[in-house]
């Protein structure tokens, strides 16, 4: 009998109960394997903190959102212990062995699966399975949650037309992404935004305060303006980028507080960049704007159809793979399919949107202002 353990790690999603069971169940009713849940991301790992997974606990969770295990953002190499940060992998594995376990399933986004790919290289084997809102995981073609998100982040958008078109506002949404405009792009243009603006491509502020100027003059007098959390104006974009150049550069010199702090400091005036983009339209425009931003909203709640779909068939994948001993990967959506993509490949890089990405095509061809 194999014995799997298995962790949820990184910001949750809607979809992370749905993976477990479809996981678990294939596990247990068609390989006849034994499941451990580890509670809290690597947290619970390192503290052995466990739940035997069972037809009991696996049943009924397909639609709850969020993750019956918990999760965390903490990293096995860099582990918050009492106001130290500890390299804890050694016990984490220590854990492992403890339970004598054939493997270890990873279930998280980008910051997880370099994790996962440290713990495997001190010799443990592990299978991951991709989730994100973010959809920026490389390798794979959908994350489990990116679609959930899209809908809740399409009908704030949708939601907020109305409320924009009576008032005659400037409606400025901020959506989440991290550093890529998937999910604001995908919604806005789903949701009809008449402005989209996405880390990939830099913008003026000049420039959508011209569109939003034209829509009035052709009698629109609102707009809805989606802004990823991670989108900066051109000079912020290439001040930032200078900052992390000279970050890099001064890594093991004198001068590295100074360039850490000057990033710090850069990054910390990023996160008000939509309440300043904001005020800076309606001075622009002379049209009153208000501000929305989404937040965690996007991440709550009961998980789409597709990522229910999505997460059982990653799920039974991953116990495919655990059934024929194929470690060291990701159960990854390619087309139509699922594939296995090696870890090594795949750690250390972002998907980002492409400039030239159909989504980008179409939605300059229905004329939405991209800012640049
Ligand atoms: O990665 C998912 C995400 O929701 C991002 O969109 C966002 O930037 C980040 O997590 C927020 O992180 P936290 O949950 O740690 O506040």
């Amino acid at each position: 009998t194999k014995l799997v353990g298995v962790l949820t790690a990184g910001g949750d999603t809607p979809g992370l109960n749905a993976a477990l069971r479809g996981l678990g169940k294939a596990a247990i009713e068609e390989y006849g394997m034994q499941i451990i849940g580890f509670y809290e991301g690597y947290r619970g790992l390192m503290q052995n903190r466990t739940i035997r997974l069972d037809g009991s606990n696996l049943s009924g969770i397909l639609t709850r959102g969020g993750t019956i295990l918990g999760t965390s953002r903490d990293k096995p190499n860099n582990m918050p212990m009492g106001g130290q940060f500890l390299d804890m992998t050694d016990t984490m594995v220590e854990n492992y062995k403890r339970h004598h376990l054939d493997v270890l399933v990873c279930i998280g986004g980008g910051g997880t699966h370099k994790s996962a790919a440290k713990l495997m290289k001190k010799g443990i084997n592990v299978v991951t399975i991709p989730k994100t809102i973010d959809n920026d995981l490389y390798g794979t073609d959908h994350s489990i949650g990116f679609d959930t998100a899209l809908g809740i982040a399409t009908d704030a958008v949708d939601r907020l037309h109305s409320t924009a078109h009576s008032h005659h506002r400037i409606i400025v949404v901020e959506i989440m992404g991290h550093n890529t405009g998937w999910l604001a792009l995908g919604s806005g243009i789903a949701g009809g935004a008449d402005v989209i603006l996405i880390p990939e491509i830099p913008y003026e502020t000049s420039s959508v305060a011209e569109a939003i100027l034209g829509r009035s003059r052709g009698g629109k007098r609102f707009s809805i303006v989606a802004v990823s959390e991670g989108a900066m104006n051109r000079k912020d974009a290439e001040e930032m980028k200078l900052a992390e150049e000279e970050l890099a550069a001064a890594k093991k010199t004198a001068n590295r507080e100074k360039a850490e702090a000057h990033l710090l400091e850069l990054r910390q005036a990023q996160a008000s960049s939509t309440i300043r983009l904001a005020s800076e339209l309606e001075q622009l425009t002379g049209l009153e704007s208000r501000v929305t931003i989404l937040g965690y909203v996007q991440r709550g709640g009961t998980p789409s159809a597709y990522d229910r779909l999505l997460a059982t068939r990653l799920g039974t994948a991953a116990a495919d793979l655990i059934n024929r001993e194929q470690y060291g990967v990701m159960v990854a959506s390619r087309g139509e399919g699922i594939e296995p993509v090696l870890l090594e490949s795949i750690v250390g890089r972002r998907k980002t949107v492409p400039i030239d990405h159909p989504w980008v095509i179409s939605a300059r061809k229905i004329g939405t202002n991209l800012g640049d």
